[in-house]
């Protein structure tokens, strides 16, 4: 039985375990609706340069929107037969409108028609991302708004280091994925162009006009070489990265949310409907989406690898190898735009414990740096009050307290630079409000920092 597009040539079918091996279209079918957006542009320039008949056109426009309606109503049947989603749609073309189904691939090859839809697709999840990460980044303002002066212990090496507020460790988010947002666009520029015309490599004897098409499909520009643009697949691979980063800082994110939520931290609650309970200690909430996402940040970047070693051996131009993008893309795509809707949603559903907070920034010699910074503004060196603060810290380890607990007699003998006024420093609001500039934690500046990045987002 020769039922294959391309079979006229070949003595022997191919085997059902070949056919099974080499057909793309249970995942490809995705691309159905990019598809068809890319033939209808082309068979417009198709009619528009004469190369076909209106009526051929008229055939194809008809033939599609029928097609495109059995997809939408589950009515379309794919068949392993044909191969990948072009040859399926092109089939049932030609069977609903003729000749002029036949006439569709005039000019084109799946080369240039699967790096097209590719990158149609790519272009909407793009977007969608883009809207993703803001909503995102909104809810975090929120929180960052409404917590600009909850004070929480800084960390550096998991240790507590200074004071900060949790509006500036929220802020600490809205940069990293404002940046993801930034990479995401940037990538979209070289997405954005059309490979349609580059046929199976080196281009078409019929006269196209490859412009039009773009303007159609409202590609920035065509690509401009035919071999590169049915070959490659770095924009797929620079999507992936910006991908994995994107999930990098969610799972750093998750990380801390997981710990904060342990009983021992206690610093935040996270809302019942994104935690799951044990099927055995009936008194466990457990914050399986911060767990799950930092999870999931593996196969992400799992893909990333996948599509680099995939492109890494390929001679120019187009080898089959690339059929292999499509699921590690497709998996990307919906694993971070799973993830960042959940974590638009989820930041809404956090409830901040600042006495817990408040608590650990007093333990743990949070302000020690802001007593050295006092002796270095009454005139000794750096160095010199780092040492006479050491030793305080040390004299009230000793004793099991905090550096406020000491009297202003038991701080001179550190240093008979210490006078009253040091009280102001030595408290948590002190230490922070003390950071006013622009990066810093003072809440003063998380507010400032906020309306910058609202402004940003208009
Ligand atoms: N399904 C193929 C892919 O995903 C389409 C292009 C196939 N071209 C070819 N000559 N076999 O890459």
């Amino acid at each position: 039985k020769k039922s294959e597009a391309w079979s006229a040539r070949f003595s022997e079918p191919v085997s059902d375990l070949v056919k099974r091996y080499t057909a793309s279209v249970f995942f490809d079918k995705r691309l159905a609706e990019a598809d068809i957006q890319g033939s209808l542009a082309h068979a417009e320039m198709l009619a528009h340069q004469g190369i076909i008949s209106a009526q051929d056109h008229a055939d194809i426009q008809r033939g599609m929107a029928q097609i495109k309606a059995e997809i939408a109503d589950g009515k379309f049947e794919w068949l392993l037969d044909l191969e990948d989603v072009h040859l399926n749609i092109e089939k049932r073309l030609t069977e609903l409108v003729g000749d002029a189904g036949k006439r569709l691939h005039t000019g084109r090859s799946r080369n240039d028609q699967v790096a097209t839809d590719i990158r149609l697709y790519m272009r909407g999840a793009i977007d969608d991302i883009g809207g993703l990460l803001r909503e995102l980044r909104v809810a975090l303002l929120d929180l960052a708004e409404q917590h600009a002066a909850t004070i929480l212990p800084g960390f550096t090496h998991m240790q507590v280091a200074q004071p900060i507020t949790f509006g500036h460790h929220m802020l600490a988010y809205v940069e990293m994925f404002g940046r993801d947002a930034e990479r995401m666009a940037d990538c979209r520029k070289r997405v954005n162009r059309l490979p349609l015309g580059s046929a199976a490599l080196a281009g078409t004897t019929f006269p196209i006009d490859r412009a039009r098409v773009a303007k159609t499909l409202g590609f920035d520009d065509v690509c401009r070489n035919s071999l590169d643009a049915v070959s490659d697949r770095d924009f797929a691979i620079e999507f992936c990265a910006a991908a994995a980063l994107v999930m990098t800082h969610i799972s750093r994110m998750s990380e801390e949310l997981v710990i904060w939520m342990s009983p021992r931290v206690g610093f935040i609650d996270i809302a019942d409907r994104f935690c799951t309970g044990s099927s055995i200690m009936p008194q466990k909430k457990n914050p399986d989406v911060p767990e799950l996402a930092r999870g999931k940040t593996g196969r992400v970047n799992g893909h990333l690898i996948g599509l680099l070693t995939l492109m890494k051996g390929q001679p120019l131009a187009y080898n089959k190898d690339n059929q292999e993008d499509k699921e590690p893309l497709f998996d990307t795509v919906d694993t971070v735009v799973d993830t960042l809707r959940i974590f638009a949603d989820m930041a809404r559903g956090i409830t901040v414990k600042p006495d817990a907070m408040r608590a650990a920034a007093l333990q743990g010699y949070a302000t020690a740096t802001d007593l050295a910074d006092y002796l270095v503004k009454k005139g000794l060196p750096f160095r010199d009050a780092h040492e006479a603060v050491a030793h305080a810290v040390r004299a009230c380890e000793g004793r099991g307290c905090d550096l406020t607990d000491l009297s202003l007699d038991e701080l001179r003998a550190f240093s008979t630079l210490i006078e009253a006024d040091v009280f102001n420093v030595l408290t948590l609001e002190g230490s922070v409000a003390a950071r006013n500039h622009i990066g810093g934690t003072a809440p003063e500046q998380v507010r400032a920092a906020i309306a910058h990045v609202r402004a940003q987002l208009g």
